[in-house]
């Protein structure tokens, strides 16, 4: 198979056009970091890219949350207009298989449930509260602290930044595509992916990143909140397996399927922080108590949809993942 890679100078992109290859496939690089002329937003660069490519493994974004939403115009011009771009140039070239980075940040705060009032959706938590380091979600009835769950594809839609906006929309966008032309499309909605090659520390980059970054220059990983948030790191080379499995699957036709794509274990970020300084042998990280607004307290996926529909398993455990990740280089910008 020959696939369009967008993005594929990237972090999770570079290791998809790795794991294409070692499957017999061809991953084609389409990316303005590699060429300034790589450019989801322009047709006719992308309808090129496109002859005689049997897929696309739309990778290419702007990510993180940026400077918010000054950045919102950046935002939606690469992702959502990069995405209109790359799909009616699809349309035109008669490219009928599309999977998409996705992102969990779609859901908003995860899944919780009171011990009263069952699943309940707890909206942005008080400035009040988080000031006073009361950082658990209350129960929007009883004001009772809720408990976490796994949060399924069905989870309702609750975008809350500019970016899990744009990432919406791309979905959205790839929806009228499959059902316009009979595509297939595929969204996986990765939760927070790590390894090598991850960014350094810039405001896109993820927790791991900082702590990891921060680690290289001899200082603690600094940790906000009470270290007991909740997240599903996963390894870049699993989200990149899952990209294959879902190529090689060529999902049903005219419609987008979408699948958290996380480990299934979750972890405390004070717990990854602690992994990460231990493997790098210190120093030991510091729990600030800080906090940043729009920060979801909670978020971790069901992904067993996933595995039972593409036979698609996460193969590194977390301790092997933090090893490596621990000596493993970090890209520059
Ligand atoms: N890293 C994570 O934890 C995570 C989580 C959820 C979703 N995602 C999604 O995964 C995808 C890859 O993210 P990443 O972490 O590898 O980020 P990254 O920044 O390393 O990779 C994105 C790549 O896209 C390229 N790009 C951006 N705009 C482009 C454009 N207009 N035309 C062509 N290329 C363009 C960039 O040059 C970059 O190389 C993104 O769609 C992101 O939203 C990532
Ligand atoms: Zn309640």
């Amino acid at each position: 198979m020959r696939v369009l890679v967008t993005g594929g100078a990237g972090f999770i992109g570079s290791h998809v056009v790795e794991a294409l290859a070692e499957r017999g496939h061809e991953g084609v690089v389409f990316d303005v970091r590699d060429d300034p002329g790589d450019d989801v937003r322009d047709p006719e660069a992308v309808g090129r890219a496109l002859a005689g490519v049997d897929a696309v493994c739309h990778q290419a974004a702007t990510v993180g949350l940026g400077n918010g939403v000054v950045d919102a115009a950046r935002y939606v011009s690469h992702n959502d207009l990069g995405t209109a771009v790359l799909v009616s140039a699809m349309a035109e070239a008669g490219v009928r298989h599309l999977v998409l980075a996705g992102s969990m940040v779609v859901y908003g705060e995860g899944r919780y449930a009171c011990p009263r009032h069952g699943v309940v959706r707890p909206g942005p938590r008080a400035v009040a509260d988080l000031a006073a380091g009361r950082f658990e979600p209350m129960c929007p009835t009883c004001g009772e602290e809720l408990a976490p769950g796994l949060v399924g594809e069905d989870a309702p839609i609750d975008p809350r930044n500019v970016y899990a906006t744009t990432k919406l929309a791309q979905e959205h966008l790839a929806a009228a595509w499959a059902r316009s032309t009979g595509g297939s499309a595929v969204s996986l909605r990765y939760h927070n992916v790590y390894g090598p090659r991850m960014p350094r520390d810039t405001p896109y980059a993820g927790v791991a990143s900082f702590f990891r970054s921060a680690l290289a220059r001899g200082e603690a990983p600094r940790v906000t909140e009470d270290g007991r948030q909740r997240r599903d790191f996963v390894h870049v080379r699993d989200v990149a397996a899952a990209n294959v499995a879902a190529l090689e699957a060529q999902a049903a036709p005219g419609v987008v399927a979408a699948y958290n794509t996380g480990s299934g274990e979750p972890r405390t970020v004070g717990q990854m922080a602690r992994a990460l300084a231990d493997a790098c042998g210190g120093p030991e990280p510091v729990i600030t108590g800080e906090y940043r607004l729009g920060d979801v307290r909670h978020i971790t996926a069901d992904s067993s949809r996933l595995g039972a529909a593409l036979g698609w398993k996460p193969e590194v455990a977390f301790e092997d993942g933090i090893r490596e990740f621990a000596r493993a280089g970090l890209r520059e910008g």
